[in-house]
């Protein structure tokens, strides 16, 4: 299947003019031709707008956009997030490390994740980071040790689990009881009351995320309800909530996708959480994907074209390590050629990759007119694409592009491949 260009997933800041795809000002090819391929391109227009729409929410409230970094944690990105104003969500020491030197600002970092290590607690404490959230009872008495340790008082929200199914891959739904993820909302209050009995915690919010790609309301509006029922419980037994956390999760468009707008969707939530008296609470929240999702693409030739019996491929130069998603989730990326063959026939071809395995496909039984040596795009390759990307196969990983109008700035060189096994040795003679 092709997609019409007018229904492009990114528009209306990828779209065709002249026959080419265009980011922003910038053709594609042209970047393509200078940077080489695979290559990902990024819209900074795209972003801010992306963003825009949570501020428009946010406007005149008490509340923190914290940029869930694993979406895409390029360091241009994160400067630019930050110079929006955003604060980040981090999941490792790594992405910390990201973040200062990105420029972001410590204060408004919140550190998720069901692992954090003792090392990654003392560098959050020293960077002075704005909140842990912990996710098990046993993290708790850890962090507690790490920070008295430290001569610190760590800031926590605890992350409950509101046991809401955010009906989307059962891979990327987090808030079930079945996930590993957070403490069960029955235990909540109990943990609560301990976390603030200890000298080296400083409860000072709540926090839940119940999955990623979710395109439906009804489940963020179930979490709410769920999360503020435990809030007037956790008050009730004598615990201050500042500020609570509602994740991150908004889908994108990928295939026909239809998410609600990050400002719709928020008007709805805040007349719940105003409706239930909680609206001058400061509010945080860790949006990853929809930010950045629809905000790249990413740029591939085609190598050869192998027609088949049962099934033909096109196969082409980027492959499963650049862009795991379809191998991993089974996710429909749009495919696109940079400059369609007007009125060549089209024929149906598996899209896939170098990679010795027979997951390694981008896309499947899309109709493309294609040749060897054309270009093509993945589309909504902005998150978790160079993000998850790796050197499997030892393929170097791809150069980012980030266009802003008519420039095109070289965010990430392509890495070449003495990068990927720099680290290696050889046993001695
Ligand atoms: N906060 C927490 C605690 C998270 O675990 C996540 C994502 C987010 C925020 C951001 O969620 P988003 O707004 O991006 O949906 N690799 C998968 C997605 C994994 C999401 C993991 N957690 C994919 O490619 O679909």
């Amino acid at each position: 299947m092709t997609t019409a260009a007018s229904a492009l997933p990114g528009a209306p800041f990828f779209g065709y003019r002249g026959g080419e795809l265009h980011a922003e000002e910038v053709r594609v090819s042209d970047l393509a031709r200078e940077y080489g391929t695979p290559l990902f391109v990024y819209s900074q227009a795209a972003m801010l707008a992306a963003l825009a729409a949570y501020q428009r929410a946010f406007a005149g409230r008490d509340a923190q956009i914290c940029y869930a970094m694993k979406a895409n944690s390029s360091l241009a990105l994160l400067q630019l997030f930050a110079r929006a104003g955003c604060g980040f969500d981090i999941v490792s020491g790594g992405e910390l490390a990201r973040v200062l030197a990105a420029g972001g600002d410590p204060a408004k970092v919140i550190f998720s994740g069901v692992g954090k290590t003792r090392a990654e607690m003392r560098a959050a404490l020293a960077a002075g980071i704005g909140c842990f959230n912990v996710e098990s009872e046993a993290e708790i008495d850890v962090l507690d040790a790490v920070a008295r340790e430290a001569g610190k008082v760590a800031p926590i929200s605890i992350r409950v689990n509101p046991d809401v199914d955010a009906k989307t891959h059962p891979y990327i739904s987090t808030g079930l009881k079945g996930n590993k993820f957070g403490i069960a909302h029955e235990r909540a209050v109990a943990v609560y009351r301990h976390a603030a009995s200890l000298p080296g915690l400083r409860v000072v919010g709540i926090d839940c995320h119940i999955g990623s790609q979710i395109t439906d309301a009804a489940p963020y509006l179930d979490a709410v309800d769920r999360v503020l029922d435990l809030v007037a419980a956790i008050e009730a037994a004598d615990v201050p909530i500042r500020h609570l956390d509602f994740g991150g999760g908004l889908g994108i468009d990928y295939h026909g996708d239809h998410p609600p707008a990050a400002d719709v969707l928020w008007a709805r939530l805040f007349e719940r959480i105003d409706a239930r008296g909680y609206g001058r609470r400061r509010i945080l929240i860790e949006p990853g994907r929809s930010l950045v999702g629809n905000a790249g693409l990413c740029v591939t030739e085609v190598l050869y074209l192998k027609p088949g019996e049962q099934k033909s491929f096109c196969i082409v130069d980027a492959a499963m390590n650049d862009l795991p998603r379809p191998a991993m989730y089974e996710a429909y990326h749009a495919i696109v050629p940079l400059a369609p063959r007007e009125g060549a026939a089209a024929a149906t071809y598996d899209v896939v990759g170098p990679v010795c395995e027979s997951g390694d496909w981008l896309g499947r039984d899309r109709a493309l007119a294609v040749q060897p040596g054309d270009r093509l795009a993945v589309l909504s390759a902005g998150a978790y694409c160079a993000s998850m990307a790796s050197n499997y196969n030892t393929r170097a990983r791809p150069a980012e592009v980030l266009v802003d109008g008519s420039r095109a700035h070289l965010i990430r060189a392509r890495e070449s491949v003495e990068d990927t096994f720099r680290h290696e040795a050889l046993l001695p003679a």
